[in-house]
């Protein structure tokens, strides 16, 4: 049985993370950790018990993984990548100081840990096309920076002391339930409800940047998969390459016209974020997840898109 504390729960991915954990395991079992200024409400606040769980706040997150007997943390606290380089060192204090209060905890207490990589942990010398699971790795943003520390922490952890650190490296990933905050794939997501609004979209990343992307549903499986792996498989921990779609601006926006035909957008480049996507991978190679743990995805770009609209229909208008 598992005890699991979710840090983040309010944000992008924790939000429906956490439903979907307390929908897997008995009522009560499934800690919403948040941060002042993002508290859980509605359902999230309403299903299960919620916790102040700051990264940056040791003995706090030791007395939530104590009194909830917690064996399982999902670590969610994060910067996106445009919003990192605004702020990097506060990018680094909540993913590496943070990380290393989670690790710390996690062999004490004897705690598995996921905390996610992404496509932002590779940079221009990395092969675009087909990205290797194990390849170079030197990005040029604060926030690969800390994605690359973080699998080298988590790794380090799993090999020094044993602590059972997995995780996966997401792509841009689209959602319909809460909205991401200054990350380079954002765009993604915008462009859905400028879409479902009847609003032309203007796209601050230019025409044939293709980016790997994947819709909430297939991010959530990967995290609650790799989790529940059978560890004697893994020949990698931290992180797997995960993929299900790539595409750039000018292919997304004509599946949503094949739906939307009166939907317009155009461009206005945004350099920091275009910098950013310039040196992430096309495609990533992610033969190793399918082959150590069974990872597959779903959702292609035609069942996002139907999916995407069709909710946000429900919920915008
Ligand atoms: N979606 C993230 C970002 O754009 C990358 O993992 O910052």
């Amino acid at each position: 049985m598992k005890n699991v504390l979710v840090i983040g729960s309010t944000g992008q991915i924790g939000s429906e993370l956490t439903m979907k954990l307390r929908k897997m395991y008995p009522e009560g079992n499934v800690v919403a950790g948040y941060i002042k200024g993002a508290e859980p409400k509605g359902i999230l606040l309403e299903s299960g018990p919620s916790a102040l769980a700051d990264v940056c706040d040791g003995e706090q997150l030791l007395g939530i993984v104590k009194e909830y007997h917690i064996d399982t943390i999902y670590n969610l606290a994060a910067l996106l990548s445009a919003v990192a380089e605004k702020k990097p060192q506060l990018a680094w204090h909540i993913q590496i100081d943070g990380l290393m209060n989670i690790l710390e905890i996690a062999r004490q207490e004897g705690c598995a840990v996921f905390t996610p990589s992404s496509i932002g942990s590779f940079g221009p010398e990395t092969p675009h096309e087909n990205t290797p699971q194990d390849t170079i790795q030197r990005p040029r943003s604060m926030y690969g920076c800390t994605k690359v520390a973080t699998e080298l922490l988590s790794d380090y952890y799993f090999h020094k002391y044993g602590v059972d650190t997995r995780s996966v490296r997401f792509p841009g990933l689209i959602s319909n339930v809460t909205l991401p905050g200054g990350g380079t794939t954002d765009y993604a997501v915008e462009i859905y409800y400028a879409a479902v609004k009847g609003e032309e979209f203007a796209c601050p990343i230019a025409a044939g940047t293709f980016m790997d992307m994947m819709y909430m549903p297939d991010a959530l499986k990967a995290a609650v998969d790799i989790m529940n792996a059978d560890p004697s498989r893994l020949k990698h921990r931290n992180s797997f390459n995960i993929a299900s779609m790539s595409f750039d601006p000018e292919i997304l926006a004509a599946k949503i016209k094949e739906h939307i035909p009166g939907f317009r957008m155009r461009y206005e480049v945004d350099p920091v974020r275009q910098a950013i996507a310039d040196s992430w991978p096309d495609k990533m190679d992610d033969s190793c997840a399918r082959e150590e743990w069974d990872w597959a995805p779903s959702f292609d770009l035609e069942s996002m898109t139907v999916d995407m609209i069709t909710a946000l229909r429900k919920k915008l208008l």
